[in-house]
């Protein structure tokens, strides 16, 4: 069995549900249950053994520890992060404990565990750490797209807090010898995003009629991959990967984020008729806003062969499509806390 930290969240919602889709390989579901962690999404598989859900902080070394030698997994899938740029702006703290010092004591319990083992079974052990493109800070215009060797330049606190946990797993590779592996993706979309993120929280606000807050200018350039594809990408590095290295994971769909919002309401304006578009509103910028991100994806798919299956068209419309069919999930998720962080964050401007 495989060991999945973060597992209710939006990325680890969709890797479970997909592994478990894929193969009979048990996995074992270690959360938090913060703000974003839903066990909600994963109703789907109550009473499947193949799926044990284990309430818990990664800062708990010791937890972890019996867990490991309990289940005794053969790999540690690390998506467990706090992972709201905002948020990360608001309140730093939660992203130092969580990404830094959580990080650094699963290394240490995933260590102690791996030393323990013998022959093929140590051997053959990965811990796969779930990173960002984030990490490689912001590019100009034209600039070549963040390759695995691109200097680390993080500029939120949150990209901080996962540089430095990419540097410690490094170290625990380089040091210990522990058969690490370290992705960096572009932004994720699809199902079970938590409407704090671009893509959900303008299609929630959309339908409830409501502004739709554009940072700035508007035209911030992210990469944009389907879920699905990125959740792919970690099951073909988890297989195939070399332990030590770094693959960076993309969608090849770099778009400004008024574009994206645009596409958005295009497409709800097929789906409900209605005009969307007259919503967008330009609010106060996200200090120190990265303006362009982009992945090269050359070496993931030269050496494991992985490569997207969705477009951005195809990938948006199955989204739209996902929160329309998905109302409860929605009004589920927006509960108080939710409706404290929008009224904070936003004063007035997504209301
Ligand atoms: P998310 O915020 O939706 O989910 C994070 C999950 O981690 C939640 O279920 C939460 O309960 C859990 N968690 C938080 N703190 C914890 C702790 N201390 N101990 C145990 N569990 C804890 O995040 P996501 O968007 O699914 O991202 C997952 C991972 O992928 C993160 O490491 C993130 O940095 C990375 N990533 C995300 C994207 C993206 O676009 N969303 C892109 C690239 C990389
Ligand atoms: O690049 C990968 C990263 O993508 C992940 O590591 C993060 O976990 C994930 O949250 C995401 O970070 P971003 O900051 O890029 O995602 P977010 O959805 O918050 O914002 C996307 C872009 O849209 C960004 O340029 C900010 C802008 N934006 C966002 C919100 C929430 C707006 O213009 N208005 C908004 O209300």
């Amino acid at each position: 069995m495989i060991l999945v930290t973060g597992g209710a969240g939006f990325i680890g919602t969709n890797f479970v549900l997909d592994w478990l889709a894929q193969s009979d390989e048990a996995v074992i579901n270690f959360d938090k249950l913060t703000y974003a962690g839903n066990l909600q999404n994963l109703a789907s598989l109550a009473g499947d053994p193949r799926h044990v859900f284990v309430h818990g902080d990664i800062n708990d070394q010791q937890k972890i520890a019996t867990l490991l030698m309990r289940f005794q997994p053969r790999a540690i899938v690390h998506l467990a992060a706090e992972s709201h740029v905002d948020r990360s702006i608001h309140g730093p703290e939660e992203f130092i404990q969580t990404n830094i010092v959580g990080t650094f004591r699963l290394l240490e319990a995933a260590y102690r565990y791996w030393k323990e083992q013998k022959g093929k079974t140590q051997q053959d052990f990965r811990f796969l750490h779930v990173s960002t493109d984030e990490v490689y800070g912001s590019l100009a215009k034209g600039a070549p797209a963040f390759t695995e060797t691109h200097a680390y330049q993080p500029n939120s606190p949150y990209s901080a807090s996962k540089a430095s946990s990419d540097q410690l797993v490094r170290a625990y590779h380089h040091t210990y010898g522990l058969p690490t592996l370290i992705t960096n993706c572009s932004n994720n979309y699809g199902a079970f995003q938590f409407p704090e993120k671009l893509i959900p929280l303008m299609i929630v606000n959309a339908l409830a009629g409501k502004p739709l807050p554009i940072y700035g200018d508007g035209q911030q350039i992210r990469d944009w991959l389907y879920v699905q594809d990125h959740c792919s990408a970690i099951r073909r590095v988890l297989a195939a990967g070399v332990p030590g290295e770094t693959y960076n994971i993309g969608g090849w769909n770099e778009k400004p984020n008024i574009e994206i919002v645009h596409a958005i309401c295009s497409l709800l304006n097929e789906f409900r008729p209605a005009d969307y578009h007259r919503l967008i509103t330009y609010v106060a910028d996200r200090p120190g806003h990265d303006r362009r991100y982009a992945i090269d994806a050359r070496k993931i798919e030269r050496e494991l062969g992985w490569k997207p299956g969705e477009t951005f068209e195809t990938g948006i419309r199955k989204t739209v499509q996902w929160y329309l069919d998905n109302q409860n999930w929605l009004a589920n998720v927006q509960s108080g806390e939710y409706r404290k962080w929008i009224e904070t964050h936003y004063q007035g401007h997504a209301e």
